[in-house]
């Protein structure tokens, strides 16, 4: 039943949407909290962080990635941090970008349509539910959206309030990027722009926006919102409310996808076989990808979608290494992405671009170039989830890509 709800500034109608009937992993457990609906209600009356307008233009640059005529990189942290919601923090993120975009265009010869994996990218999927922090057994850790990263078992009970926070660290990272953000003549026109793994329902469901003069409805949390390998079931909430909004949108897809299901998961969510609106981002491993890919993507040119192929070398190369701490070779990150590279092409295909998880200062969370060994990783480990490439590392990427 919709139910209006009067706030000091807002009445707004909530609308049960259909999608948080069906079944949805991955989400946090914090509904009994007795701020639930009050936190619900400010978040479903708040202003769009990012506008249709916007959008559209994200819209139109993937549209001609899809065609063949640009290239896409997105890039930014595993998981942000509210604490680095700051303006210098964030001026050095966008910098960091525009350098690397900026060496994608030169050695491609091709304009770049640029994405920050910021401004929301605050929740994490795990996949278990508790993990080992100094011996001692905590609730995991699921992006500062859900609960706190410090190990205490009381500062990882999934929190509510976190969504407020989530919504005002994104405005504020927003509004730097939009300060920040200059183009040059290698650069697709628009932006900013930027996206995030729309996790957690509850968060992204308060922020969809109807436009009153088109009726479109629009996730306006992010330009480009993703779902991830984790939550890409067909018959599953993710995929349906991602089904009912006009973003353009991306869809992990792993070693374990099918042809079928990925063609399945193209025609729910690219119905008008439109460029622009969906982009698959391949993150199958080194190994994987070999065998794994070119059978997806003869099936997806054979019923005609014009996505965006993109590459995420980084989530299927994750190792540990033997005092536990997580890590990618950069060795193999560029298998994976010239890997993509050759089997998009042979099967006469657009490999778009690169989706990185990369840092704008000197980490050394993966090993290669600038981190030699196993052993250089305790320098500078500071990422709150999965390891990122340093500037450096980023580079080197680029380059062996093209
Ligand atoms: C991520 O992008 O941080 C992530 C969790 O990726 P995936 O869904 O591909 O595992
Ligand atoms: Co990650």
């Amino acid at each position: 039943m919709p139910q209006t709800v009067k706030l000091t500034e807002f009445t707004y109608t909530r609308t049960t949407a259909p999608w948080m009937t069906l079944p949805a992993t991955q989400q946090p457990h914090w509904h009994h909290h007795p701020e639930y609906d009050l936190i619900e209600a400010e978040l479903s009356g708040a202003l769009p962080l990012v506008a249709h307008s916007e959008i559209r233009e994200a819209k139109r640059a993937l549209g001609l990635a899809a065609l063949g005529e640009a290239r896409v990189l997105q890039l930014g942290d595993c998981a942000e941090s509210f604490s680095d919601a700051d303006p210098l923090t964030t001026s050095r993120k966008v910098r960091n970008i525009q350098r690397i975009a900026a060496r994608m265009a030169e050695r491609s010869g091709q304009q770049v349509a640029r994405f920050g994996r910021m401004a929301g990218q605050y929740a994490k999927p795990r996949s278990s539910n508790f993990e080992t922090v100094g011996g001692v057994d905590l609730p995991s850790f699921r992006g500062e959206l859900v609960n706190s990263f410090e190990a205490d078992t009381a500062a990882r009970r999934h929190d509510p309030e976190r969504m407020l926070m989530a919504y005002d660290a994104s405005s504020a990272v927003i509004r730097e990027v939009r300060a920040h953000w200059a183009g040059t003549a290698e650069e697709l026109d628009g932006g900013p722009w930027v996206a995030h793994e729309a996790l957690v329902l509850d968060y992204e469901n308060a922020l969809i926006r109807t436009d009153e003069r088109t009726g479109e409805q629009f996730l306006t949390s992010t330009h480009f919102p993703w779902i991830g390998e984790r939550t890409r079931q067909l018959d599953h909430a993710h995929v349906s409310m991602f089904a009912s909004i006009a973003n353009p949108i991306g869809c992990k897809i792993g070693p374990t996808a099918d042809p079928e299901t990925v063609v399945r998961l193209c025609q729910l969510l690219d119905p008008h076989h439109t460029p622009g609106r969906l982009t698959l981002i391949v993150r199958m491993g080194h190994e994987d990808i070999h065998v794994a890919l070119a059978p997806i993507v003869r099936a997806v040119q054979r019923a005609g979608h014009p996505v965006v192929w993109v590459s995420d070398p980084m989530h299927g190369n994750t190792v540990t290494t033997g005092t536990g701490r997580k890590t990618r070779l950069v060795s193999h990150i560029i298998e994976e992405a010239t890997a993509f590279r050759h089997i998009l092409e042979t099967e006469g295909a657009h490999a778009a671009g690169l989706h990185l998880e990369a840092a704008a200062t000197d980490v050394t969370e993966c090993v290669g170039g600038s981190v030699p060994d196993e052993k250089a990783l305790s320098e500078r480990y500071e990422t709150l989830c999965d390891p990122r490439l340093n500037p450096d590392q980023a580079l080197r990427v680029i380059d062996a890509f093209f």
